[in-house]
Parts: structure tokens; C-alpha cells; sequence
């Protein structure tokens, strides 16, 4: 009965790696959420310009302004608004939660027809955008930057390593670099407490999770 059921998860293994080697099924992303993505991307023509897997509840206006590292996948969990008009960039590793926005452009108060013109916004690597979090024209956010849930980030803190929460976003802690370091005290590139799904090692990720 046991390797019965063993040889179940054995064959269901094989399979997902089987379709994620045939689909191109990119770092991280789970080989349900992709297939959900193509669909929706393909069939449904749901966010049919983004070139990298976005949940279908999320929108990426301007994503040829979108600049991301590697395994960044801005708008993947549901509700994110990825407002792209100033520009987006985002280093690696970085994770959005559910319904965080990204606001590049402010709308002209004179004409709201118009946008205002503003640096990009700028997110480094391993950064931590929590759930309901709003980032605001022009922010620069620096490496392993943590940012609280619903936080409303209206300035900059380009220096990273800390954890800001509030509205508007305040400093609440620095994280030590040496810990955070990859290589220095653990193999993990990405040191957060961050749910099993979210951690940014491939082989942590859980198939299926959001
Ligand atoms: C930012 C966060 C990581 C901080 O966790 P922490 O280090 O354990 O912080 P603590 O709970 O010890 O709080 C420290 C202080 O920051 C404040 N704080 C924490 N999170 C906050 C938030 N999101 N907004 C405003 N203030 C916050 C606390 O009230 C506390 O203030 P005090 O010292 O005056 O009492 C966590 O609170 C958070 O917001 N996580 C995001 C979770 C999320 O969005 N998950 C989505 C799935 S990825």
C-alpha cells in the first residue's frame, strides 16, 4: 500500500517535470500556476502582452517598461496592479504578496487624462513586498527590503536591509547583512521567514501553492 502510494508521487513527480522541461515553465513557478497562466494568457487573452506569468486577477499596464531579474515575477499572486508608465525595476528573487500596487505615475491634477512624469520605481533583489502594500512614483528601494502589509511607501530607502511598515512607511527595523548574506551563514539566498511557497529556492517551493 505504502509503495503503491509512493510510486503514486514518484510518477505525479516525473510528470510535472516532464511538462515544466516541454512548456519552458520558468524558476520558480509552479507547473499548475503556469498552465493556469497560458490559459488565461492564450485562450482568454487575459494579460496576453505580459511576457512573464501573471495571475489573471492582476494587471500590468506598460509591461514592456518592466525591467525584472531573475525568478521576479511581478503580478503572480492574485489582485496586484503593476502600473508600469514611469517604468518598473525590479532585481531578483523579489516577491510581491496579493494585491500590492506599484504605482509609477501620478495623474495630472490639472488634466487626468495625463500622467506626471517621475524617476522609475526601483526595487532591489530578495525584497519582500507584503500583502495590500502600495508603492508610490518614484521610490528606490534597496536589497532585502521588507516591506509591512498595507504599508503605503511615499519615500525612498535606497540603503535596503531593513523592514518598513506603516502609512506612510516608516523604518521599523534593520536586518543585519551578514546574515542576509548569501554564503555567509547559511546556503539559503533568501533569508526571510517567508511561508514555504514563497521561499526562493526551487527546490523549496512548493508544486501548487499560491
Ligand atoms: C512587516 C512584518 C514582516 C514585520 O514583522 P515583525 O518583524 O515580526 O514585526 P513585529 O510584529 O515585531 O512589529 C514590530 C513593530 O512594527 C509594527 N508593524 C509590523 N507590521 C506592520 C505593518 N504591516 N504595518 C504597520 N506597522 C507594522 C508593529 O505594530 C510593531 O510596532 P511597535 O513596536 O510600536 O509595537 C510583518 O508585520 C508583516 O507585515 N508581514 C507581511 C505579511 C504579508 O503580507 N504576507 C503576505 C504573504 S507573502
Amino acid at each position: 500500500m505504502q509503495s503503491s502510494m509512493a510510486s503514486g508521487s514518484q510518477w505525479r513527480q516525473r510528470l510535472r517535470a516532464f511538462v515544466r522541461k516541454s512548456l519552458g515553465v520558468p524558476e520558480l513557478v509552479d507547473v499548475r500556476s503556469y498552465l493556469q497562466f497560458l490559459f488565461f494568457k492564450h485562450v482568454l487573452r487575459i494579460n496576453r502582452s505580459v511576457p512573464w506569468p501573471v495571475h489573471f486577477t492582476s494587471r500590468v499596464v506598460c509591461p514592456e517598461r518592466v525591467k525584472r531579474g531573475r525568478g521576479t515575477y511581478p503580478g503572480d499572486m492574485p489582485g496586484c496592479y503593476i502600473q508600469a508608465i514611469n517604468g518598473i525595476e525590479l532585481g531578483d528573487y523579489t516577491i510581491l504578496a496579493p494585491n500590492v500596487g506599484l504605482i509609477s505615475a501620478n495623474h495630472d491634477p490639472a488634466c487626468l487624462d495625463r500622467h506626471l512624469p517621475a524617476p522609475p520605481i526601483r526595487i532591489g533583489s530578495h525584497c519582500w513586498i507584503g500583502m495590500n502594500a502600495v508603492i508610490l512614483p518614484g521610490v528606490e528601494l534597496g536589497d532585502h527590503t521588507i516591506v509591512g502589509a498595507g504599508s503605503v511607501v511615499t519615500r525612498s530607502f535606497p540603503e535596503g536591509y531593513c523592514i518598513i511598515a506603516g502609512n506612510p512607511a516608516r523604518l521599523i527595523r534593520r536586518l543585519s547583512r551578514e546574515e542576509l548574506t548569501p554564503g555567509s551563514n547559511s546556503k539559503d539566498p533568501c533569508q526571510f521567514s517567508m511561508p514555504p511557497s514563497h521561499n526562493a529556492r526551487p527546490e523549496n517551493r512548493a508544486e501548487g501553492a499560491d
